[in-house]
């Protein structure tokens, strides 16, 4: 558990960003504690790097973009705390443990780069105190921002006859992100417009981002959702009224591959089976141009007790052997479009993703 103290209001219902999970009170973090959801609204409130740390690895907070969002706050924290003699080092400590703390979602080290850079401009703990802050506050400005463009420019592609279903997975929405949400965003702009028929939610086995978050997000926001489980996905697609699957994105290399939650290489494997269009939307900060291929993401594998038991209840044997990698990668060439704040990539490849992120 994060060290750290419990806020008592609840979370906001924002029929029109999403309930917000990430609130910055100046002096602390406050998290929407994710691993209680849909039971439960509690706020853990964090004054260290450190708690923000365990709170990302602990799944308090989760979401590619909430996790850069989260860590860029970190960094306030511990500037915050800093030694008058060793303020430079004391930060530098606290952003190689936050780091530390997930490995796939490039988002977490592309805001702790950009945090870097503004500390390196800083010429003493007070400055870098007041810079820090306003730097996380703009990547999470900026992240708003991304979501609510990125819906603008996905709703360009799809040219279906309108109202027609769609399909998710995992959570990618105001939950995840700094409002609105990614894939969640474009879902949430299909029913403002009236384009929107239903959701299918895939509950996302093991941790269960589907039912326990996506589901409840959208029901909080009357967008009409149906929760299904992870195996019936080819059965819903086969039915028809599905146009497109729409997920988010943990990392995209410079090829277009996508790393996110497991299970979505099986969705495209799918969609393409059925002739549905395939959609990742995900903000310039998940872009890692760094990388050739998604061959090399480090791909996150948690504890076998995330598939053994849900909670405390055991669902297998107590010591049977698992293998729980938590994302997968989906190949450039099962994906229709990778829709950024900077545009869409339709049939991504290494020539379209340089157009945008050369
Ligand atoms: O393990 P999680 O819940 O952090 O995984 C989240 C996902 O895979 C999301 O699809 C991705 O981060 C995009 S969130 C806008």
């Amino acid at each position: 558990m994060p060290d750290s103290s419990q806020a008592t209001s609840p979370a906001e219902p924002n029929r029109a960003l999403g309930t917000v999970a990430i609130r910055w009170q100046g002096h602390c973090l406050e998290l929407l504690d994710q691993r209680l959801l849909p039971g439960e609204e509690r706020w853990l409130a964090l004054d260290s790097a450190a708690a923000v740390a365990d709170s990302i690895r602990d799944m308090v907070v989760r979401g590619a973009p909430a996790i850069g969002i989260s860590a860029a706050y970190g960094v306030v924290l511990a500037a915050r705390q800093a030694g008058i003699d060793r303020w430079r080092e004391d930060i530098a400590e606290a952003m190689a443990v936050l780091a530390g703390s997930r490995p796939t979602a490039v988002n977490l080290f592309w805001a702790l780069n950009r945090m870097e850079q503004v500390l390196d401009r800083c010429a003493s703990v007070d400055q870098a105190r007041q810079q820090l802050a306003t730097a996380a506050e703009q990547i999470h400005a900026e992240d708003l921002a991304a979501n609510l463009a990125m819906a603008d420019h996905a709703l360009s592609v799809m040219t279906e006859e309108a109202p027609f279903s769609v399909l998710t997975h995992c959570n990618t929405g105001a939950l995840a992100t700094g409002g609105y949400g990614t894939a969640l965003g474009v879902i949430r702009r299909l029913h403002e417009t009236g384009r929107l028929h239903r959701v299918y939610a895939d509950e996302t086995r093991p941790w269960l981002q589907g039912s326990r978050l996506t589901a409840w997000e959208l029901e909080r926001d009357g967008i009409p959702v149906t929760l299904n489980a992870d195996g019936a996905a080819a059965w819903i697609m086969a039915r028809g009224d599905v146009k497109w699957v729409i997920v988010g994105a943990d990392r995209i290399t410079a090829n277009g591959d996508v790393a996110n939650k497991i299970g979505t290489y099986s969705l495209a494997v799918l969609a393409r089976h059925h002739g549905i269009g395939f959609m990742v939307v995900a903000p310039s900060s998940t872009v890692d141009m760094s990388l050739d291929s998604g061959q090399a993401i480090p791909i996150e594998e948690r504890e076998g007790t995330e598939v053994r038991q849900v909670r405390s209840e055991a669902l297998a044997p107590e010591g049977v052997a698992v293998f729980n990698p938590v994302f997968d990668v989906t190949p450039a060439t099962l994906i229709d479009a990778i829709v950024t704040e900077r545009g869409v990539i339709e049939r991504p490849d290494c020539e379209g993703m340089a157009r945008l992120f050369g």
